[in-house]
């Protein structure tokens, strides 16, 4: 059965942290394998929907390349991403700026290497160029400057010109997630939880993308449906309908969870 988490909030909203320390808790990141990525959770199910997804892609650019193909997971986090793509490439090195949050990621991967910290004040955590970057979940709730800093430091060290970035936006404001969004901020005026209730369009994040350096070639789109519908008796047949608008169509536009797929520019 899928289990639906309210979006993550922070123990003492009394005190609010920036996002670079939100994931430094053992609670927090407990948390985060335990309940947002729980058996069950919506979250999962989402990843259920990406994961063959992405693994294609990666599949798919291998077979371009004659040389080795070397993968960064931009904060990598529990080691959810990477310890899928690390067979599929012939090194991968993950980063992250909380130790507990790698601290579990090392458990989940075999090859990968694994480093923490702050790349943006630690250049030397980067390797030379990677083949591929991948970061997942970060970009929608790091302030502004902190994505478009952090994209800029990724697009120097993506291969020219055909290295492959994605990278994925998890709360779409162009879709059904929206009017829940709305009524939690309205809600957080006095409730103060400390609740994480941003959202980008799929056109503000081309036009961060494309300041950065990138250039979109493929937008995907996961989760149509609102996901307050799984915490229904109609769950099954969401869960059927989000699997049939999941990918690259001209519904992605309208998908709560999208996936970029971008070059250098
Ligand atoms: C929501 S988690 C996503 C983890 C993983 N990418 C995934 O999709 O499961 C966000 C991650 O971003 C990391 N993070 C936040 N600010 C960061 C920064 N400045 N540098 C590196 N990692 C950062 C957090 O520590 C956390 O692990």
């Amino acid at each position: 059965m899928l289990r639906l988490r309210p979006l993550m909030s922070l123990k003492s909203p009394s005190s609010p942290l920036n996002y670079s320390d939100r994931f430094r808790e053992k609670d927090v990141v407990a948390d985060y394998d335990a309940r947002e990525y729980g058996a069950g959770s919506y979250s999962s199910f989402i990843w259920g929907l990406q994961r063959p997804v992405l693994e294609k892609i990666l599949a798919d650019f291998r077979r371009t390349q004659s040389g080795p193909v070397r993968l960064l997971d931009f904060a990598c986090g529990t080691g959810r991403v990477i310890a899928c793509l690390e067979p599929l490439v012939d090194a991968a090195e993950g980063v992250d700026i909380s130790d507990n949050m790698v601290d579990v990621a090392r458990k989940k991967c075999r090859t990968a290497q694994l480093k923490v910290g702050d790349v943006l004040s630690q250049p030397e955590l980067l390797g030379k160029k990677y083949e591929v970057i991948t970061s997942f979940r970060f970009l929608l709730n790091a302030e502004p400057e902190l994505r478009s800093r952090v994209l800029k430091t990724l697009r120097a060290v993506l291969r020219e010109p055909d290295g492959l970035l994605v990278v994925n936006v998890h709360g779409n404001s162009r879709s059904l997630r929206h009017p829940a969004i709305v009524w939690r901020r309205w809600r957080e005026r006095t409730q103060n939880t400390g609740a994480m209730l941003n959202e980008l369009s799929p056109e503000a994040t081309n036009a961060l993308l494309r300041e950065s350096g990138f250039q979109v070639v493929r937008q995907l789109g996961f989760g149509m449906l609102p996901p307050t519908l799984y915490r229904t008796p109609l769950r099954g047949a969401a869960a059927a309908a989000d699997k049939f608008f999941a990918g690259e169509n001209r519904w992605s536009d309208r998908s709560i969870d999208l996936m970029f797929v971008c070059r250098p520019a």
